[in-house]
C-alpha cells in the first residue's frame, strides 16, 4: 500500500542495499544512529491516511502553529527489529504496537492508520534501513513509529492534519548499566499519570513529565526512578521507561493494568511466557512495601528488555536484593523471550514475523 518516493540514484540505493555499514556494532548503546530512510503519510480529519512514502531521513517541516508542538497532541511507539544468522530480519508482535497506537489515537483525538497499514510501513522501513539491523546478537534495530497532529491550531483543538512516520536506529542496550542490574529510586514528590488522564497511552506528554525526577535520580546516582500512584501514594505504577515486576515465593506479581501504566507488550509477553512455564503471574495493586521484601525484582519494555533490578530506595532506606539482583526468574524469562525475539527458539505462539 506504500510507494517508494526515492531521491537517491539507482547507484546510491544499489550502494546502500550491499554496502555494509562501519559502525562500532560492539558498543552500541541507546543513541540515535541516524539511518537512510523515513516512512511519512499524512491524514486529515476524514482520517483516510495516504499512501505512505520513504524519504531520506532527515528534518521534516512543521507549522509553529502545529497542535503537536502547541498542545502535546503526539503518540509514539517502540519495537525491534532483530537479524537472524541466516540473514533473515524478525519483527516481534507489530501487530500489538499497531492496536496500542489506535487506542491511544482514540484518546488523544487522532485517527490512526489501519493495523495493515501500520505493519506493512514497519516492515517497508525496516527492508529500506536492512543494512542497520546489527548482526545477530549485537543489538536490533529500533523501530520508533510516531503519530501526531501536524496541522495547524491556534485555539485548542485537535489538529486538523495528522502524520504518521516511522524512523529507525540500531541500537544496544538500554541502561548504561549493559545487562547488569538497575538502581531505582521511589520517587516521593512527582507522579506520572493520575486516573483519567493519560498514563495508560504512548503520548509523548508522559514522558516530558517525568524529565525532571529522572534527571534528579540520575545526579544521585539511581538509573532510573519508580512512580507510585497518585491517589494513595503507596501503590507501584511503573519507572519511567518500563514496566516493573517483582518475585516473591517463587509467584510473579506486577501492577495491574487500571490507566494510569502503560499496557507493555513484553510487560504482556513476559506475563504468558512466565504462566507458559508454569509460574503464577498475578496482575494487582502492589504496594511499595511488597517491593521491599521482594526476593527479586525486574523491569520490562522494548528498549530494556528484561532488566535485573539490583536495589531500590525508598524514603532513605535502600534494599539491596539477594546475588545483586540477579535472580533466576529473571534471567529465565529474558533468556525465554529473547530467545523468541531472535528466532533462536520455536515460536509456538506466533509472536515474530519474518
Ligand atoms: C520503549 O521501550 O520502546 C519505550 O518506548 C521507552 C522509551 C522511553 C525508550
Amino acid at each position: 500500500s506504500s510507494t517508494i518516493r526515492c531521491e537517491a540514484t539507482e547507484a546510491s540505493v544499489y550502494r546502500e542495499t550491499v554496502e555494509t555499514i562501519n559502525l562500532d556494532w560492539d558498543n552500541l548503546g541507546f543513541g540515535l544512529v541516524p539511518t537512510d530512510y523515513m516512512y511519512i503519510s499524512k491524514c486529515s480529519q476524514d482520517g483516510i491516511f495516504t499512501k505512505g512514502e520513504l524519504l531520506r531521513y532527515g528534518p521534516i517541516e512543521l507549522s509553529p502553529s502545529s497542535g503537536v508542538l502547541n498542545y502535546g497532541q503526539g503518540l509514539f511507539e517502540g519495537l525491534k527489529a532483530y537479524k537472524k544468522e541466516d540473514g533473515s530480519i524478525l519483527l516481534f508482535r507489530p501487530h500489538e504496537n499497531a492496536l496500542r497506537m489506535r487506542m491511544g489515537a482514540e484518546r488523544m483525538c487522532m485517527p490512526s492508520p489501519a493495523v495493515e497499514q501500520f505493519v506493512d510501513a514497519v516492515k517497508l522501513t525496516v527492508l529500506a534501513n536492512k543494512r542497520w539491523v546489527p548482526p545477530t546478537g549485537k543489538g536490533s534495530l529500533y523501530i520508533r513509529p510516531l503519530l501526531f497532529g501536524s496541522g495547524t491550531v491556534l485555539g485548542l483543538a485537535p489538529a486538523p492534519e495528522f502524520t504518521f512516520l516511522i524512523f529507525v536506529s540500531p541500537v544496544g542496550n538500554y541502561f548504561k548499566e549493559g545487562l547488569a542490574p538497575i538502581n531505582l529510586v521511589v520517587e516521593n514528590e512527582f507522579h506520572r499519570a493520575a486516573p483519567g488522564g493519560t498514563g495508560g497511552v504512548k503520548t509523548i506528554g508522559n514522558y516530558a513529565s517525568v524529565l525532571k525526577a529522572q534527571k534528579r535520580a540520575k545526579e544521585n546516582g539511581y538509573s532510573d526512578v519508580l512512580y507510585l500512584d497518585s491517589v494513595h501514594k503507596k501503590y507501584l505504577e511503573e519507572v519511567s521507561s518500563c514496566n516493573i515486576f517483582f518475585v516473591k515465593n517463587k509467584i510473579i506479581s506486577t501492577p495491574e493494568i487500571k490507566g494510569t501504566i502503560l499496557p507493555g507488550i513484553t510487560r504482556k509477553s513476559i506475563i504468558d511466557v512466565a504462566r507458559g512455564q508454569g509460574y503464577q503471574v498475578e496482575e494487582r495493586l502492589v504496594s511499595v512495601e511488597e517491593l521491599l521484601d521482594a526476593d527479586e525484582v525486574f523491569c520490562t519494555g522494548t528498549a530494556v528488555v528484561v532488566s535485573p533490578v539490583g536495589s531500590i530506595t525508598y524514603l532513605g532506606r535502600k534494599v539491596e536484593y539477594k546475588n545483586n539482583g540477579i535472580g533466576v526468574v529473571s534471567q529465565q524469562v529474558y533468556s525465554s523471550l529473547t530467545g523468541l525475539q531472535m528466532g533462536l527458539t520455536e515460536d509456538k505462539m506466533g509472536w515474530t514475523m519474518k
